[in-house]
């Protein structure tokens, strides 16, 4: 089982609403929407952009490079081009230092 790596304090994500770091060698990203925190692989299933800067609608993501959308709460993709989900990832809070473990080869 991986461990939780710390990605930021949760002051900085309300600041900017949005952080990004590692885990276990792997691009992740972590958003607060309406509140609840998610966190997902930073990699569109498209064409391995980044979603750096990307727009949130709802709790919808939008690829800032040939715009498909996926579902931040289950990563599922949405729209074409992308047709594969990007991988969501268990997040906590813990004194208030945000963690993402990668949970995918427990
Ligand atoms: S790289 Fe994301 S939609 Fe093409």
């Amino acid at each position: 089982m991986s461990d939780w790596t710390d990605i930021g304090a949760a002051a900085e994500l309300d600041a900017s609403q949005r952080l990004e770091g590692d885990v276990d060698g792997y691009r992740v990203r972590v958003v607060r929407v309406s509140g609840t925190l998610y966190a997902f692989e930073d990699r569109c299933t498209h064409d391995d952009s980044p979603f750096e800067d990307a727009p949130i609608e709802d709790c919808e993501i939008i690829c800032p490079r040939h715009g498909a959308r996926f579902c931040i709460r289950t990563g599922a993709a949405l729209t074409a081009p992308a047709y594969e989900p990007v991988a969501t990832l268990p997040v906590r809070v813990e004194n208030g230092v945000i963690q993402v473990r990668d949970n995918r080869w427990d």
